[in-house]
């Protein structure tokens, strides 16, 4: 059995890839410093899976801390996922951003090539395309300016892993550029957790639909968009979860022609925040409180993917759709809700 180092596995995505990891054969070791999730999820895990993940609760930015994990386990490949992950919060923390998201990228990729690790999948975001020119993006669309901390700490990341490949050819790494990751687990047992404040818009629809916040302030209706609203391409997290498998598999079995690699992982549409909102409402069959406000800072107008190389290198096809994606995190934002308040 292959194992897998799982950097971040109690977040949202991590946990996710987890489960779709050990339903496909692999060992899986954890890694997570609990700074925005809760360590509780490997119990869902568990009940998906019926298999108990070990967690490492450190910090990854302590190097020696980081060392002795890979010390005391030989890890087949590394998944990486912990970071930060707020556009907005990124502007007005961005020594935090890049702390956090860069010193963690090097003492992984410090330890990957210290303990020989072969395969590395990095998460990275379509926010690395910045305000693209052309839509939809490939994955040779130029970047342009990053629009935010966040967005830059991905970009550079994705620098050093490229300088590192180019030195390090025993390790074979793929870049995943993430579109907007939502939905949840069909099970309604894991979902997004963040612990901090949800500032993504599904959790944050889905958390105001339920009664936890007044409103959904939709961040500006006047872009140059078909509603005025920004375009996203939002994909189901277990779709998501199911390329890194994919992706795992594909460098473990050698078919990547280079040894970095990266692939887009959207679903290929475009949809607007006021259409989401209307996919929810249709979904989960309730008016939701919302109204316009301004802009946020450090958002991208309009970005989707075009998503032909990840479908014809990694055999991969997102098979759910914008209501799936609402309808998978309503039952979970239901079951979760329905698990802290006592009757
Ligand atoms: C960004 C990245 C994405 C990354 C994610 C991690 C881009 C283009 N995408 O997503 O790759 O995975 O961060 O967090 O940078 N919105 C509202 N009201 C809200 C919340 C959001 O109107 O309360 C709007 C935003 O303005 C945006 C859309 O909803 O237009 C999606 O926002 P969000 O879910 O926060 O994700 P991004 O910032 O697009």
């Amino acid at each position: 059995m292959k194992k897998v180092l799982v950097t971040g596995g109690c977040g949202y995505i991590g946990s996710h890839t987890i489960v779709d990891l050990i339903n496909n054969g692999f060992e899986v070791i954890s890694v997570d410093n609990n700074s925005n999730s809760d360590i509780r999820v490997l119990q869902g895990i568990r009940e998906i899976t019926g298999v108990t993940v070990k967690n490492y609760t450190i910090d990854l930015c302590d190097l020696e801390k980081t060392r002795r994990i890979f010390s005391n386990e030989k890890f087949d490949g590394v998944i990486h996922f912990a970071a930060l992950k707020s556009v907005g919060d990124s502007v007005f923390d961005p020594l935090g951003y890049f702390h956090n998201n860069l010193n963690s990228l090097l003492n992984i990729l410090h330890c990957i090539k210290e303990f020989e690790v072969g395969q590395f999948i990095f998460s990275s975001s379509c926010s690395v395309y910045g305000n693209s020119k052309e839509l939809p993006v490939t994955e040779d669309t130029p970047f342009e300016e990053a629009e935010s901390p966040y967005a830059r700490t991905k970009q550079m990341g994705e620098q050093m892993i490229r300088d590192f490949s180019k030195v390090n050819p025993a390790t074979s790494s793929v870049l995943l550029r993430y579109f907007n990751p939502a939905g949840a687990h069909e099970s309604a047992i894991i979902g997004e957790a963040p612990t901090n404040k949800a500032n993504n818009l599904v959790p944050v629809i889905t958390e105001t639909a339920i009664g936890k916040r007044k409103e959904l302030v939709v961040f500006g209706d006047d872009y140059d968009t078909r509603d005025g609203s920004c375009i996203r391409d939002y994909i189901h997290v277990m779709d998501l979860a199911n390329a890194h498998t994919r992706a795992l598999q594909y460098v473990m079995d050698d078919r990547n022609s280079e040894n970095c690699e990266v692939f887009n992982l959207g679903i290929g549409e475009g949809v607007t925040v006021l259409e989401a909102v209307k996919a929810f409402e249709e979904v989960a069959q309730v008016d939701l409180n919302y109204r316009i406000g301004d802009r946020r800072a450090g958002d991208v107008v309009a970005i989707y993917a075009n998503m032909d190389f990840a479908a014809q290198k990694l055999g991969w096809q997102p098979t759910h759709s914008i209501k799936d994606i609402m309808r998978t995190a309503w039952a979970w934002e239901q079951a979760r809700t329905e698990a802290i308040v006592p009757n």
